[in-house]
């Protein structure tokens, strides 16, 4: 499949994870790809590994939360190629996970650094894209939300409330720019496996996500990319502004079905 022949796609966190695959999927689809990553040693790797597959990846070793650094990174990519026809804003502060409990035991620090990680870095990144895709008068921008920024958690409190500024950037964007050619959709998946994932992730975790799917599996990346590839494309040319969940059904089902489904 060709269908980003001569696109310029931006991932952000494209060394690891969902980034890394929606990466290689957009890489195998023609588009030249761009990792913004601020992992120095992953990006590179990643890069060199899109490239032995015969396709097109130019890794960036950028931190998203720096606005000097974003602002550069769009001007070099839009210089350097000519255009910027994806934006994927999959980059997040996950590391703060570990610390992001109930609301009255949150951190302030936490909440900020996990604000700034995954609401400012998808901000900036849009802010910077957006005069060379308003210049080209295309764009498809495709932000990473989750479940967790659409229903109330035990825990997660910051990455939840972060999640929901994301999903109400998407509209913000799509609302502002629609008419102008600028389509911004979000996509939010559930437990998806990753390698950081299974790497900290009790086993018991897991268990409690695919029995509360209504699939017989939690995600994989490739999942998530497939999604964001066709968002991203101009097969979704009529939509902008929604949130796709990629979750299993998660958020699709009565909260009480694995009970009901126990029980029967
Ligand atoms: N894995 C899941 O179960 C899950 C579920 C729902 C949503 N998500 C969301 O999907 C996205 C990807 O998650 P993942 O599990 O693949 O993550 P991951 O930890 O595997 O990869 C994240 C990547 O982002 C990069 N990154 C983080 N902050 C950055 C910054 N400031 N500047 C540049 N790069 C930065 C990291 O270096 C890393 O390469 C995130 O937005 C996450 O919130 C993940």
């Amino acid at each position: 499949m060709i269908e980003f022949e001569g696109k310029v796609a931006i991932v952000t966190g494209g060394a690891n994870g969902m980034g890394e695959r929606v990466a290689h999927t957009l890489a195998e689809r023609g588009a030249t790809v761009v990792i913004a990553d601020r992992d120095g040693e992953r990006t590179p790797l990643v890069e060199q590994q899109i490239r032995e597959s015969g396709a097109s990846a130019h890794g960036y070793v950028v931190d998203v939360t720096d606005e000097a650094r974003v602002a550069e990174l769009m001007k070099e990519v839009s210089a350097r190629f000519g255009r910027i026809d994806v934006l994927d804003n999959n980059a997040a502060a996950l590391e703060l996970t570990a610390e992001d409990p109930d609301v009255a035991a949150l951190d302030l620090a936490v909440l900020t650094g996990t604000l700034t990680g995954n609401v400012v870095g998808p901000f900036l990144c849009t802010k910077h894209a957006l005069p060379v895709m308003l210049a080209q008068g295309s764009g498809s921008i495709v932000n990473m939300a989750s479940v967790s920024g659409m229903l109330g958690e035990t825990s997660l409190s910051a990455y939840g409330i972060s999640k929901a500024a994301v999903i109400q950037l998407t509209r913000a964007v799509a609302t502002q720019y629609g008419k102008q050619g600028i389509r911004c959709n979000a996509v939010a998946p559930a437990l998806v496996m990753t390698r950081n994932t299974s790497e900290w992730m009790p086993a018991e975790f897991k268990d409690i996500y695919t029995r509360n799917s209504m699939t017989p599996y939690v995600g994989d990346p490739q999942d998530v990319a497939e999604v964001v590839a066709f968002l991203a494309s101009d097969r979704a040319r009529y939509m902008t502004g929604h949130v796709i969940p990629v979750d299993g059904g998660i958020a699709a089902a009565s909260p009480i079905v694995a009970e009901r489904r126990d029980l029967a």
